[in-house]
């Protein structure tokens, strides 16, 4: 048996002990953090004006503050991991997935696809998979290429479809929770993705104020599947947003 896997059945005993005791005393107030998955998963996209949080660069010390952030909301999100981060917060991961958020690759070691060989993206797409599911035991169904680089001949290496953003918030060089929060509401549409990086304090700072005043003007908060599931998502095509072009009931 695999070490990951003597974790995560570990988890898996601890977490059936938890809810055995919740339910055992259902009389007393249910104090637990949410173990369960945060979101609908069976909201339409299509039908209501949906917003997707995207994390990048991380696990890093701060991104247990994030998950408990979102799980106070009760909002998901979506992590870009990076595959050479991922064996240090192994528990960090299993934590995303069962708390109902999903988990993207940001690729191992950050680097630029466009400059790479075909050897060297396939390496980057395959240990930064092989990490997550060996600290999760699941596989990321997006890849967000680093700086956002991609071309046509690099993105058909890439199993799942390159995920980019609409809103980038520009986090990582203001390093302002207002500012944070007021980019994202000037720029925020219905089916739009939202850039933030849980490598830095302040992007966390940010989660909670960020998240009542988009549900504030009416969007619902998806993961990234969640916000494309009722459309065409191909392997090595790119998005950047929800294309709402079509279909009913389009602003919050
Ligand atoms: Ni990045």
């Amino acid at each position: 048996m695999s070490r990951a896997l003597s974790r995560t059945l570990a988890l898996a005993a601890t977490t059936a002990t938890i809810l055995a005791l919740v339910v055992g005393c259902s009389s007393q107030p249910e104090t637990q953090m949410s173990i369960e998955p945060v979101t609908d998963k069976s909201t339409d996209c299509q039908q209501v004006a949906c917003v997707a949080l995207t994390f990048d660069d991380g696990p890093s010390q701060y991104t247990d503050e994030v998950l408990d952030k979102l799980a106070q909301a009760q909002a998901p999100g979506t992590f870009f991991v990076l595959g050479k981060n991922v064996s240090k917060y192994p528990e960090t991961l299993q934590r995303m997935v069962s708390e109902g958020h999903q988990i993207g690759s940001h690729g191992f070691a950050h680097k630029d696809i466009t400059t790479l060989t075909r050897e060297e993206i396939e390496h980057e797409v395959q240990w930064s998979a092989e990490a997550i599911q060996e600290a999760a035991g699941v596989n990321p169904t997006v890849f967000r290429p680093p700086y956002g680089a991609h071309g046509a001949v690099y993105n058909r290496l890439i199993p799942t479809p390159l995920l980019l953003w609409d809103v980038d918030t520009l986090d990582w060089s203001h390093h302002d929770p207002a500012q944070t929060v007021e980019i994202a509401l000037d720029e925020v549409q219905t089916g739009s993705v939202i850039l933030l990086h849980d490598i830095h304090e302040s992007s966390v700072a940010a989660v909670p104020e960020l998240i009542q005043k988009l549900r504030d003007q009416g969007y619902v908060l998806v993961t990234v599947d969640e916000l494309f599931a009722h459309t065409d998502f191909t392997a090595g095509a790119v998005y950047t947003k929800l294309d709402t072009s079509a279909g009913a009931n389009r602003t919050p």
